[in-house]
């Protein structure tokens, strides 16, 4: 009962944000259909209204060039189309000769008469692939059919627009969502980068001064207590190890150096450490390839801190029992990669994505912090790559490292 709670309570964090990220997908896609939608409603009726005005004008220009036989087409459309400030328009003969034209305002702009029909008939073969062109039946007195116009017009400059406007508005959120999104994330890594850094240099601080008096006490005891030698030789041990902890702190809680260091002999070291700690029927072996002289550039206190988080939760993994095995390997473009495998029981496929994250943890007393200071480590100070290379339930897991060389 106890170990659900803490299941849950450590998972909190970890599954509400997927969540809240879909709804807000979710909501995005359905503001942009319904921009999409509701635009597209005002274009078909803009559509409608622009093609009866122009049945309008054709209705009014048959009337009119009936009335008379005489009508002069030209200022008729004129008198008509003066109030058409908008859709383009080509009056043409039965055979689809252009005779006159309103609203395309380039062919207007164009002097030589030859150039201008071209132009108006290119727009004629445009006109035609957006509506059909509407027929003028010209009759004399006598109801006898003797010709025919043609008019020919294309959606209006307004009405283009309009239908392209909601794609590119919802482009232009899309854009400004995105350069929020990014610099909110930018704020939030700086503000815990300053977490991090502040608490890790307070608490090396404060661990700084009650350990020089340790040492100071130690030598201290050394010269009144001859019979206690090596009782005082293991608390220098456990001196030394407040001193390492120490120094992690101090270290990311300000620019590491990184040097070249043997990892092969890097690694010895700390499974040598671990190995004393762990329980015993937990083997540990390290191997390498292609031969032990693999160097790679780090800073050897926070990559051990590293290899321990590792090796703690690979332990925890199998509780207590089983093996874990490091292979350090020369990997391509001078990348030497560090795996650490172990037989414990796996990590859920939906959990993977969940490890480096802080405060995630299956753990009843763990933090959730462990591969969150490992991926730090590896991905800030080191410029390397940290990730779970394998993972099988009841089989185990492998974590690989990836470190410059
Ligand atoms: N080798 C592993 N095998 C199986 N599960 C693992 C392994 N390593 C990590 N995990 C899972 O990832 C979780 C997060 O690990 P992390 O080291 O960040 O935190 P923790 O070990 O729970 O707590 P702590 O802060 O004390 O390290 C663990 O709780 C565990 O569920
Ligand atoms: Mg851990």
């Amino acid at each position: 009962m106890k170990k659900k709670f803490k299941e849950a309570t450590g998972n909190t964090l970890a599954p509400l944000r997927p969540h809240l990220k879909w709804i807000v997908v979710g909501f995005a896609v359905l503001i942009s259909f319904g921009s999409i939608l509701y635009t597209n409603s005002l274009v078909a009726q803009i559509r409608d209204r622009e093609q009866r005005q122009v049945e309008i004008y054709a209705s009014s220009l048959e009337f009119l060039a009936n009335e008379s036989e005489n009508v002069n087409f030209f200022l008729i459309l004129d008198e008509i189309v003066a109030a058409n400030h908008s859709i383009p328009v080509i009056l043409t003969d039965e055979n689809e000769r252009p005779e006159d034209f309103r609203n395309l305002s380039k062919a207007g702009s164009i002097l030589d008469p030859a150039d201008r029909e071209l132009f108006l008939r290119e727009e004629i073969e445009v006109m035609k692939e957006a509506h059909p062109p509407i027929e003028v039946t010209l009759k004399d007195d006598q109801d006898i059919i003797y010709g025919y116009k043609y008019i020919f017009y294309k959606n209006s400059f307004l009405l283009s627009q309009l239908k392209y406007y909601p794609y590119v508005q919802l482009s232009i959120i899309a854009l400004f969502s995105i350069i929020t999104f990014l610099i909110l994330n930018y704020m939030r890594r700086v503000e815990q980068d300053h977490v991090w850094v502040g608490l890790a240099k307070e608490t090396a601080h404060q661990l700084g001064t009650p350990l020089s008096s340790l040492m100071a006490w130690s030598e201290y005891f050394k010269g009144i207590y001859e019979d206690q030698q090596e009782a005082l030789v293991e608390f220098d041990k456990d001196v030394d190890r407040l001193k390492v902890i120490t120094d992690r702190f101090s270290s990311i809680g300000s620019e590491p150096q990184l040097t070249m260091l043997n990892i092969a002999d890097t690694v010895d070291e700390i499974v040598i450490y671990l190995q004393k700690r762990l329980s015993t029927k937990i083997t540990m072996t390290v191997s390498t390839f292609p031969n032990r002289d693999i160097e790679a550039k780090i800073n050897e206190s926070l990559f051990a801190w590293v290899i321990e988080n590792l090796c703690k939760n690979a332990a925890d993994a199998m509780e207590g029992k089983g093996s874990i095995h490091i292979s350090i390997l020369r990997a391509n473009e001078g990348h030497i990669a560090v795996d650490v495998q172990d037989t414990g029981k796996g990590i859920p496929k939906s959990k993977i994505k969940n490890v480096f994250r802080p405060g995630y943890t299956s753990k009843k007393r763990g933090w959730g912090l462990g591969l969150t200071l490992a991926k730090r480590i590896i991905e800030q100070y080191h410029r390397g790559k940290i990730f779970v290379k394998l993972s099988e339930t009841n089989k185990g897991t492998t974590f690989r490292i990836y470190l410059n060389g």
